[in-house]
């Protein structure tokens, strides 16, 4: 269990009027991994103190049956989030972060409908907002994101300049398991079949070819692909392994040069 753990906003407040030292924060959803803990590391590493934030924020899920199966279970985030370096953590529930019922929003385009944006109407605006109010509320020196969430980094780096938000926004890399499987809290909603579908993202994403060879090589394996597109000097992708009940969502990214290197070491092709 967490050193501290406060749910409430009044709470919180008085808490931090009363920190002194550096304060770095890791805003999650719950659902803790390796990923969250490299993040959580890093901040407690490079701050007086380390502050993760779990929230299952309800508004940047355009789909209630993901929001309802999200994997996060507040007891085990907390041990988590200590284990890993957290001095505290800020658990509030949904009516205190929208006292307003979400009336107000930030809203911004043409970034937040493209790619991701595009096949998740509203999701930005749910993450920017919950985003800025986390951050106005724990006032971090410096906040940390990983980069597997690349377009979600590209929007909170520009919200956090256009609205002069002080906090040092810090990208992280991704972190992937031994076959390369970016992690994220809904692999652990992939069957058997779909684990074993699911590291061949990151592959095809590094092999050569155009996105749209990348996007056929991948329908071909099964994945039921959202995009494949190249932007802020990477290519990116969404696609969707089905479970059995459903569908899990997987995104990455990798930056161009490792298109290159892949290319010039084993000659891969996306056919
Ligand atoms: O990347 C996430 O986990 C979420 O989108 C974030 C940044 C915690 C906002 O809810």
């Amino acid at each position: 269990m967490s050193k501290i753990v406060i749910r409430s906003i009044d709470e919180w407040r008085r808490f931090r009027a009363a920190l002194t030292g550096s304060l770095g924060f890791v805003p999650t959803l719950g659902g803790l991994h390796e990923g969250h803990a490299a993040l959580i590391q890093r901040a407690a590493a490079e701050n007086d103190l380390a502050v993760v934030s779990l929230f299952l924020n309800p508004t940047q899920f355009d789909d209630p049956g993901d929001l309802a199966s999200y994997p996060a279970s507040l007891e085990d985030d907390l041990a988590y989030a200590e284990a890993q370096g957290a001095s505290a953590v800020l658990a509030p529930d949904r009516e205190a972060i929208y006292a307003d019922g979400f009336r107000f929003q930030v809203e911004e385009s043409p970034l937040s409908r493209e790619l991701c944006g595009a096949h998740r109407p509203g999701h930005f605006s749910g993450v920017l907002t919950v985003v800025l109010k986390l951050l106005n509320l724990v006032k971090p020196d410096r906040a940390y994101f990983g980069e597997k969430d690349y377009q979600q980094l590209e929007l909170i780096r520009g919200m956090a300049e256009a609205f002069f938000i002080d906090s040092q926004i810090v990208a992280c890399p991704t972190v992937r398991d031994a076959d390369g499987l970016a992690l994220s809290s809904r692999n652990a909603r992939l069957d058997a079949a779909g684990r074993a579908l699911a590291p061949r993202l990151r592959e095809a994403l590094a092999c050569p070819g155009s996105d749209g060879q990348v996007a056929e090589a991948l329908s071909r394996l099964g994945f039921d692909v959202d995009y494949v597109a190249t932007r802020f000097g990477r290519r990116l992708a969404a696609a969707s392994i089905g479970n059995g009940q459903g569908r899990v969502r997987l995104i990455d990214n990798i930056p161009l040069a490792q298109i290159c290197a892949a290319s010039d070491a084993n000659g891969d092709n996306p056919s």
